[in-house]
C-alpha cells in the first residue's frame, strides 16, 4: 500500500498501468515474503517460535499439519487419528526442515508408507511410541542418516513384527544409538545383525524372550558398548540359556541383570536368572540327568521281565502249589459239610415230633 502510494504522489510519472502493476508487485511481496510464510501455523497447532517447537494436540484431523515451518526443531503430534504415514508426510512444498525431534506417540497410526520421513535429514530423535502399527514398510525410515534416538514402546501389533526386523536393517539407521522396544511382545531380538548400528541402549522390557541363544550371545560380546534392557521377559530357564547366563553373569552388558526372573520350568518360575547355579544351565547336567531317568526305566522293566521269567519256569511248582491248596479246601469244606448234616438231622426230627 505504501508503495502503492508513493507512486501516485509522483505527480502522474508513472502511467496507470504502471501503478496497477507495482500495486501487484507489492501483493505478491506481501504473500510471499519470508515474514509471512514463517509466521503461519499449521491450523490447530500451537507455534512457540522461541522454542521452536509446534504442538498439535487432539483432533479430528487424520493427516500430518500441512504447512510445518521451516524454524520447527521440535514437533509433537498427539492424540490425532492418523492412520497412516503417507510418503513425505513431512515434507512441505518439496523442501526439507531442519527439524530435530518429532513425536507422534498416542495417534493410533496403523501404517508407515515408504519414505514417510523424507525431507527431515537433521531428526535426532523419533518417538512413535504407543501406536497400533499393523503395517511398516522396509523403507519406512529411510533418510533418517542423523537419527540417533527411536522409541516405538507399545507400538508393534505381532503381525508386523517380520516387518518390523527388515525396517529396522536399513543402512540409513547407521547413527542409531538408542532403540527403545517396550512391551510389544517381541520373541526374539528384532535386528539381523549389530554392527550395522552405532546402538548404545537396546530396550527390550516388557517382551515374550522366551531364551537368547549362544549365536546373539556372540554378537552381543562383540558389541562393548551396547546395554541391553531385559527384564520383565518369560525366560526359560533350561540349558538353552547357558550361553546367554554366562554373558549376564561376564559381561556386565545387562544392565537389569538382577531383575530378569525364569517363568520356566514350573520349578524355577520366579527365581532370578542370575542367581541360578552353573548346573541349572549345564546341558552335560541336564543330559545326564535325563540318561540316568532312562537307565532307571531300564532297569525296573529288567526286573520285571525277570519276574516274569521265573513265574514262567517254576508253572510246574506253581500248578503243584495251587493243586495242594485246593486239596485242602476241599478237606476243610467235606469237614464242615458233614458237621453241618451230624448236627441238624436231631433238630429236624424235633421239628416234626
Ligand atoms: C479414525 O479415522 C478413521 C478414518 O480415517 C475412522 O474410520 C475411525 O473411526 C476414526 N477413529 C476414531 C477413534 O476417531
Ligand atoms: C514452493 O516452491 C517453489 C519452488 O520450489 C516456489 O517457487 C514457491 O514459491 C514455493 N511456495 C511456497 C508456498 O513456499
Ligand atoms: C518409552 O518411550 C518413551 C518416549 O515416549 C520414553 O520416555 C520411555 O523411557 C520409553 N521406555 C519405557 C519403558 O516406557
Ligand atoms: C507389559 O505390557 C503389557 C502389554 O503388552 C501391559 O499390559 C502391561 O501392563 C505391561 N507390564 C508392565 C509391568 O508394564
Ligand atoms: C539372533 O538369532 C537369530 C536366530 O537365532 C538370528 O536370525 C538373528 O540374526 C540374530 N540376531 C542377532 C543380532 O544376533
Ligand atoms: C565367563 O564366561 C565363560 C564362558 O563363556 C566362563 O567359562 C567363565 O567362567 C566366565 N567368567 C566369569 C567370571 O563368570
Amino acid at each position: 500500500m505504501l508503495i502503492f502510494y508513493s507512486a501516485n504522489n509522483s505527480k502522474s510519472l508513472f502511467p496507470i498501468w504502471n501503478q496497477w502493476c507495482l500495486c501487484y508487485v507489492a501483493v505478491v511481496c506481501l504473500l510471499f515474503s519470508p515474514v509471512r510464510t514463517d509466521d503461519a501455523c499449521p491450523s490447530s497447532c500451537i507455534c512457540a517460535r522461541e522454542s521452536g517447537t509446534v504442538t498439535c494436540r487432539d483432533g479430528d484431523e487424520t493427516e500430518v499439519p500441512g504447512n510445518i515451518p521451516e524454524w520447527t526443531s521440535t514437533m509433537i503430534l498427539k492424540g490425532r487419528n492418523i492412520s497412516t504415514l503417507q510418503r513425505g508426510a513431512f515434507m512441505t512444498n518439496d523442501t526439507e526442515l531442519e527439524m530435530m525431534t518429532l513425536s507422534l506417540s498416542y495417534n493410533g497410526i496403523q501404517a508407515i508408507e515408504p519414505y514417510a520421513f523424507l525431507g527431515l535429514p537433521r531428526l535426532h530423535l523419533l518417538d512413535l511410541s504407543h501406536n497400533r502399527l499393523e503395517s511398516i514398510s522396509a523403507r519406512a525410515f529411510h533418510g533418517l542418516t542423523e537419527l540417533r534416538s527411536l522409541y516405538l514402546n507399545y507400538s508393534i501389533m505381532p503381525q508386523a513384527t517380520a516387518q518390523l526386523i527388515s525396517a529396522l536393517s536399513t543402512q540409513s539407521l547407521r547413527n542409531l544409538h538408542r532403540l527403545e522396544l517396550t512391551g510389544n511382545r517381541l520373541t526374539s531380538i528384532p535386528l539381523i545383525r549389530l554392527d550395522i548400528y552405532n546402538l548404545h541402549a537396546l530396550v527390550l522390557i516388557n517382551n515374550s524372550i522366551e531364551t537368547i541363544g549362544r549365536e546373539n550371545v556372540t554378537n552381543l560380546y562383540q558389541q562393548r558398548r551396547l546395554r541391553v534392557y531385559l527384564s520383565l521377559n518369560p525366560f526359560r530357564c533350561n540349558c538353552d540359556l547357558e550361553a546367554f547366563y554366562y554373558w549376564l553373569k561376564n559381561s556386565s552388558q545387562c544392565p537389569d541383570a538382577g531383575r530378569l526372573l525364569c517363568s520356566e520350568p514350573e520349578a524355577k518360575r520366579g527365581s532370578p536368572v542370575d542367581k541360578l547355579r552353573g548346573e541349572d544351565v549345564d546341558c552335560m547336567n541336564e543330559n545326564l540327568e535325563a540318561v540316568s531317568y532312562v537307565f532307571l526305566g531300564i532297569v525296573l522293566a529288567l526286573i520285571g521281565v525277570v519276574f516274569l521269567m521265573v513265574l514262567y519256569l517254576n508253572r510246574g511248582g506253581i500248578k503243584r502249589w495251587l493243586n495242594n491248596i485246593r486239596e485242602a479246601c476241599r478237606d476243610q469244606m467235606e469237614v464242615y459239610h458233614y458237621r453241618y448234616e451230624q448236627d441238624s438231622d436231631p433238630r429236624l426230627a424235633n421239628v416234626a415230633v
